[in-house]
């Protein structure tokens, strides 16, 4: 009894220890200005977090002209990563049909085959891991494209696992994921493993679980299929192209998605995926960028981007501190138990007007999903020692939530009714016996006076560390 105890207890100990990858899903269109150094600098701050690697996103090169630079950046990536002992995989994006050009087998092939011997590439058992955004909505592609990519892979003596994001099924797996699952498996054969992008509840005012996630996951392994199950988890999701289409605006119910997610990473023994993917690290106009705010004025810095319109609801607002919420979920899920708390820190996040708002810019109250938020400020609070977390805006005064050392808690405070033109600025404080710890202002007030519709978050940090995540 006591020999198959501790074989037994050995073996969920190796369970735990083999799921343990982590990438972010890196937008490669953003790297115009990058150096080697800059990759180091953004390598080093993932790192930190617990992230192995990035999926690197780009489009296909010769879609518009000049983006021939995306394959000088992927070397310096490379070259980077290699120094770091940081991973790569490539994720195609096999969505945009926007241009006439789309990828070919030779020339995905080829950069594949590039750095197939680099310490960098990241492989899933000896297979180079390849993935995609989409697949399955654009007429070039489908399952015999992925198979003609696997065939010539295989040619080359460099195999590939193949674990696409396919759009059709993980959006039909949030109303019906037993067979949309199946349907992926039998209408790609082509297929080892598989990306669940969606991250975000599908236009529903409730909460995202992890019912696909199981249906792909347990679809895989039903068909035997030897790639891995990637788990997307995403802070946020909000975007406005601002062109007019009231399809190309929209918010998904994210108020405390984040935690909510990695929450059940850590505490539902029924989803183990095989690797963790965040989304993302820098797609800034989808408002769920985890990466420092890239430099807006600078032209010869080197994480320079513009981002034009959409910058509107991006420049000035840090998501930064997330990143504190990430690594301590992250260290949970790597190691099988809950970090140690040694710091006093307090994360929090919040719009920058009222919901109901009509800005001068920006698709005004065309924003699908505009109600399903809730205006208020929300609070994680990771503290060493019983604390009561304070938070305040305008004529809310003082809404307190306790918080202690055995784990996170949450608590919010809803915005004031009467929010002015001027606006009123949220604070939060950490106190303990009677005194207060710590105190911090938002970086930015909450108001009814702007010029662009705006549902991205402004997230703080009030506490130990600073504002870039450590
Ligand atoms: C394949 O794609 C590459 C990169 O977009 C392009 O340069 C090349 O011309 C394409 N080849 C064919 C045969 O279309
Ligand atoms: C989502 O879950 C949170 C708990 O984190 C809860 O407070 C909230 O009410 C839920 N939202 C909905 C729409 O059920
Ligand atoms: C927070 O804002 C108030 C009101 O503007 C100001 O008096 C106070 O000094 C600020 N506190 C901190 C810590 O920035």
């Amino acid at each position: 009894m006591y020999i198959l105890s501790v074989i037994a207890a050995a073996s969920a100990l190796l369970r735990v220890a083999s799921a343990t990858e982590v990438f972010a899903h890196f937008m490669v269109q953003n790297t115009y200005a990058y150096t080697v150094d800059q990759w180091k600098t953004d390598m080093t701050s993932a790192q930190q977090v617990g992230i192995d690697g990035f999926s690197l996103n780009w489009i296909p090169p010769d879609c518009d002209t000049g983006l021939s630079w995306m394959t000088d950046r992927i070397d310096d990536a490379f070259t980077a990563a290699e120094s770091m002992g940081f991973s790569l995989i490539y994720s195609f994006d096999m969505s945009y049909s926007d241009c006439a050009v789309f990828w070919n087998t030779t020339f995905m092939a080829g950069m594949i085959n590039n750095y197939a011997g680099s310490s960098a590439a990241y492989r899933w058992n000896s297979n180079l891991l390849v993935s995609t955004y989409g697949g399955d909505q654009v007429d070039e592609y489908g399952n015999d494209f992925f198979q003609e990519l696997k065939d010539t892979m295989n040619y080359f003596n460099n195999p590939i696992s193949l674990a696409p994001a396919l759009t059709t099924y993980s959006l039909g797996a949030q109303t019906d994921p037993t067979s949309e699952a199946a349907s992926l498996l039998s209408d790609y054969s082509s297929i080892d493993g598989y990306l669940n992008w969606q991250a975000w509840p599908l236009n529903v005012l409730s909460n995202l679980t992890v019912t696909p996630d199981q249906a792909f996951q347990s679809a895989l392994k039903a068909n035997a299929k030897t790639g891995p199950y990637i788990m997307a988890v995403s802070p946020w999701q909000y975007k406005d192209l601002n062109d007019g289409n009231p399809l190309d605006s929209w918010v998904a119910y994210s108020d405390t998605l984040f935690p909510d997610r990695f929450k059940e990473l850590i505490s539902n023994d029924a989803i183990q995926p095989d690797i963790i993917e965040l989304l993302t690290w820098n797609d800034f106009a989808e408002s769920h960028y985890l990466r420092d705010l890239p430099d807006e004025t600078d032209t010869s810095a080197t994480d320079y981007v513009t981002l034009g319109d959409m910058g509107a609801y991006v420049w000035g607002q840090n998501h930064a501190p997330w990143r504190i919420i990430a690594k301590y979920y992250i260290e949970w899920w790597k190691t099988g138990s809950a970090p140690a708390i040694t710091m006093d820190q307090v994360v929090f996040w919040h719009r920058i007007h009222p919901k109901a708002t009509v800005c001068t810019g920006g698709s005004e109250t065309g924003v699908r999903n505009y109600l399903f938020p809730e205006d208020a400020v929300f609070a994680w609070a990771l503290v060493s020692e019983s604390s009561t977390i304070s938070m305040s805006i305008g004529s809310n005064q003082y809404w307190t939530f306790d918080a202690d050392g055995s784990g996170p808690s949450m608590g919010m405070v809803p915005f004031p009714s009467d929010v002015s033109g001027d606006g009123v600025t949220p604070q939060v404080s950490i106190m303990r016996n009677g005194e207060v710890l710590h105190y911090a202002n938002s970086s930015m007030a909450v108001s009814t006076d702007c010029s662009y519709q705006n549902f991205n978050p402004v997230v703080g940090l009030v506490g130990d560390g600073t504002n870039t995540g450590t």
